[in-house]
């Protein structure tokens, strides 16, 4: 037993795939018992840097020093053996198979015997699980869990195997705020029983939320450790993106004036085939040179109200006016026509084709207005010049004309979809949760584009679950619960805790 009070040092971890050149020079110090967030952009070599401490990759240089003794972690069974566990980014659970049964595969069996008894599995699993307090069914099948019920599967799984150092590789990315602050006390709980937690995020939030201290990685390059509550949330990003980063959006503007309403919903209406109310009469208006913030948990109405306004969903009641103009039985082309501009929240799926060239995709819905329709034929020439200056404007990394959108990575096919709909100048731009996926410098510009479409007199509806986001952008705050608008708010009149309270029904949080 050492006293050593480091659990881990790393020095000058260098890693490089063919020319590629991922980890430079890394050094990391994580304290015994501490939860320290590992930060960086898209691409900074966060995950790896974990991948070569659980054995997956073995670095070209530098030193791994556990417990005050240099290792060499050659495959990830040694990484078990001496107590690392990592929740990887994608999950590796068998869908079809129990909590339990997912538990104890593979390598755990060793560990605890190959259970000839479904029984002693079943109770054994309820142990940990009651061990650790997670809510969770031994014999439910994965398939049937939310996506933050596999990862506490996840997570169960790393501490089975008694890993006192565990690795969470970005694992809010695909949780909704709810499942990230349920998250968060599973990750303060295990500190509190004495784990050392690597935590790898960048939200800025949660590295205030919840860690001890911080390390920033850009670039392959360690850039620096700050004890959390030393630092400022304006420095981390600084550090990250390697210049000064603003987030702030309109705070601390003066007032801004509009103009008449550009979007009008008049008691929109949607029930579900069972007959369930979706959204209950929503009355809303967006006027010129405003954006009006949806704040709401997710799964309140708001995809549902995005894909009525885009004509992708039929309302039972209402009607929509865009300019003044009755858009309620126009087909999705035709309102594209009259002047909105829709970034759905999955962008992916709803937003591109990915076997057609990122041109091809910026052009969907933006053939008229650039020209690139000559009697009838695409011109090559501008429609290339064209996604040039997307790709250039929106940094979209990776990125050639001609290539499919589908070898992009997440983050770069977003901002293909971003720069499309800010190209197109629309009247209305419908904005569905538009930095979630970005980094932080690519949420900067985003940002930066919401507002000015504003202050070119065009309206902007943003639907957001980040509250940060909504504050930042928005001159209005509605907030949708359960289908309904609850109340709308002036930014300045406004505060956190009033909008959190009427995003949960209008009733304070409850334990
Ligand atoms: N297996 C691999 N082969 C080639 N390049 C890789 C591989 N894994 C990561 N990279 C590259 O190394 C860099 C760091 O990636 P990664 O560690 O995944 O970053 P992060 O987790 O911080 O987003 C990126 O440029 C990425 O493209
Ligand atoms: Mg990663």
């Amino acid at each position: 037993m050492t006293t050593d009070e480091n659990i881990l040092v790393l020095k000058g971890i260098a890693k490089r795939f063919g020319d590629k050149v991922a980890l430079e020079h890394v050094d990391l110090q994580v304290r015994r018992g501490e939860v320290h967030v590992l930060c960086g952009e898209n691409g900074a070599g966060k995950s790896t840097l974990m991948n070569i401490l659980v054995g997956i990759h073995s670095p070209d240089g530098g030193q791994i020093i556990l417990d005050g003794k240099g290792v060499t972690i050659a495959d990830p069974l040694i990484a078990s053996a001496l107590g690392i566990g990592m929740v990887h980014q994608h999950f590796t659970l068998v869908p079809s198979m129990s909590v339990a049964e997912n538990l104890f595969l593979g390598r755990h069996i060793r560990r605890y015997g190959i259970f000839s008894d479904r029984r002693a599995m079943n109770e054994r699993a309820r142990e940990l699980i009651d061990n650790y307090k997670f809510a969770l069914d031994p014999e439910a099948r994965v398939s049937t869990l939310s996506v933050g019920q596999r990862q506490r599967v996840e997570i169960l799984k790393a501490l089975a195997f008694e890993a006192k150092l565990l690795i969470l590789d970005e694992p809010t990315a695909v949780l909704t705020p709810p499942e990230v602050d349920e998250l968060l006390k599973v990750i303060a709980s295990l500190r509190e029983r004495g784990r050392t937690v690597v935590f790898i995020t960048h939200k800025l939030r949660e590295v205030k939320a919840v860690s001890d201290r911080v390390t920033v990685l850009r670039q392959g390059r360690s850039i620096s450790t700050h004890i959390t509550t030393d630092v400022s949330e304006e420095d981390i990003a600084r550090d990250m993106v390697g210049r000064d980063v603003f987030l702030t959006g309109r705070e601390g503007q003066p007032e801004r004036s509009f103009g008449g309403a550009v979007l009008e919903l008049d008691n929109v209406t949607i029930t579900n085939s069972a007959g369930r109310l979706i959204l209950d009469s929503i009355d809303l208006e967006v006027r010129a040179g405003e954006v009006l913030g949806i704040a709401g948990v997710d799964g309140n109405g708001q995809t549902e109200l995005a894909e009525a306004i885009a004509g992708l969903m039929p309302i039972q009641a209402g009607s929509i006016r865009l300019a003044g103009d009755d858009i309620t039985a126009d087909t999705v082309a035709e309102r594209q026509a009259a002047g909105l501009g829709f970034v759905p929240e999955d962008r992916l799926d709803r937003g591109l084709s990915s076997d057609m060239s990122i041109a091809e995709n910026m052009a969907a819905t933006n053939y008229e207005r650039y020209g690139v329709l000559r009697k009838g034929y695409v011109d090559r020439g501008r429609l290339n010049a064209f996604t040039e200056d997307g790709i250039k404007r929106f940094d979209i990394r990776g990125a050639k004309p001609k290539i499919p959108v589908g070898t992009l990575s997440g983050g770069n096919m977003q901002k293909v979809v971003l720069a499309r709909e800010f190209a197109r100048d629309p009247k209305v731009l419908l904005i569905s949760q538009p930095t979630r996926g970005l980094d932080i410098g690519a949420s900067e510009f985003v940002y930066s584009q919401v507002l000015s479409a504003a202050d070119k007199g065009n309206g902007v509806l943003l639907i957001s679950s980040e509250l940060s986001e909504i504050f930042a952008l928005s001159d209005r705050i509605a907030v949708i619960y359960s289908g309904r608008i609850m109340q709308v708010l002036e930014r300045n009149e406004a505060d956190e805790e009033t909008v959190g309270i009427l995003m949960n029904g209008g009733k304070r949080q409850v334990a």
